[in-house]
């Protein structure tokens, strides 16, 4: 069993990165919590203290304890690395959502530059909102800051989240959508204290199945209509992993 300072510095940290507490704020002062019943002063002061080392809090001389701004999320899986959009990625992201090849699978239809520059402006605005409820990252190899695709999950719900991936085409087969899936769900549960992750699929994605099949998600049954796109309503199917069944 974790120790009881790691246990609260595990909660205080989920309670950051979902924005309870603003970048900015105070935490509690150590008195508050040790009050509060979440154990001794020195139980409490090696959770901040753990906390500062995450770099997700400072502690200022005199003024307790707080919060830093958001750093940037950077996750590194086996084969890509997923990190935050910055505008010189239009080139690239415009390979991927200006091509039929990959939005004929996804929920809108191909896109220009001016849309790709509006998608990453917004994406880009997005990532700084507190609470912060969606994080759309790009996918790039490990040795190449390309982006060569991108993965998502919003916030929606009670501690739940909607993941969605894609991966320019030249590039399919490699494994990249598995990785990326596997180390965004990781942070989702681990790091945001989610509780469930869904997806819907077309019925006929066979790819994208594969993907979320070797992830271990069920398939929880049909969405009627779900999507319109490429000229016509199109079912989908939903996939759903909950933490407890994450390894
Ligand atoms: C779905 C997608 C993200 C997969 O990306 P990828 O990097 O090629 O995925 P991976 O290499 O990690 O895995 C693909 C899996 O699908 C399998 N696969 C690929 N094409 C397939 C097909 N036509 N039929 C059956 N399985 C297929 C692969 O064999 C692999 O499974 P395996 O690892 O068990 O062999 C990519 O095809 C894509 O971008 N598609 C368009 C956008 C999209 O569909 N996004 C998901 C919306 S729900």
């Amino acid at each position: 069993m974790a120790p009881k300072w790691q246990e609260l510095a595990d909660r205080l940290a989920v309670q950051i990165r979902r924005g309870d507490f603003a970048p900015g704020q105070h935490l509690p002062h150590i008195r508050e919590l040790v009050a509060a019943g979440e154990g001794s002063k020195a139980t409490v002061h090696a959770a901040y203290k753990a906390l500062e080392a995450k770099g997700l809090v400072r502690s200022s001389r005199g003024h307790g304890t707080i919060v830093r701004p958001h750093k940037p999320i950077r996750l590194v899986g086996k084969r890509v690395v997923l990190r935050e959009f910055t505008r010189e990625d239009v080139d690239d992201v415009l390979a991927i959502i200006g091509d039929d090849k990959v939005t004929a699978w996804l929920s809108f239809d191909s896109r220009d530059r001016a849309q790709a520059v509006a998608m990453i402006e917004g994406t880009i605005e997005r990532a700084q909102q507190e609470p912060r409820t969606e994080f759309h990252l790009g996918v790039t190899k490990r040795d190449d800051d390309h982006v060569i695709g991108f993965a998502r999950i919003g916030l929606s719900g009670v501690q739940a989240g909607k993941l969605g991936y894609a991966i320019a085409a030249k590039e399919w087969g490699r494994g990249y959508a598995t990785d990326a899936a596997r180390a965004l769900v990781t942070y989702a549960f681990k790091e945001l204290g989610l509780h469930r992750v869904t997806t819907a699929i077309g019925p006929d994605n066979a790819a994208s199945i594969a993907v979320v099949q070797q992830l271990g998600f069920a398939c929880e049954g049909v969405l009627r209509d779900h999507v319109f796109t490429n000229g016509a309503w199109r079912d989908s199917l939903l996939y759903s992993v909950l933490a407890d069944e994450w390894s």
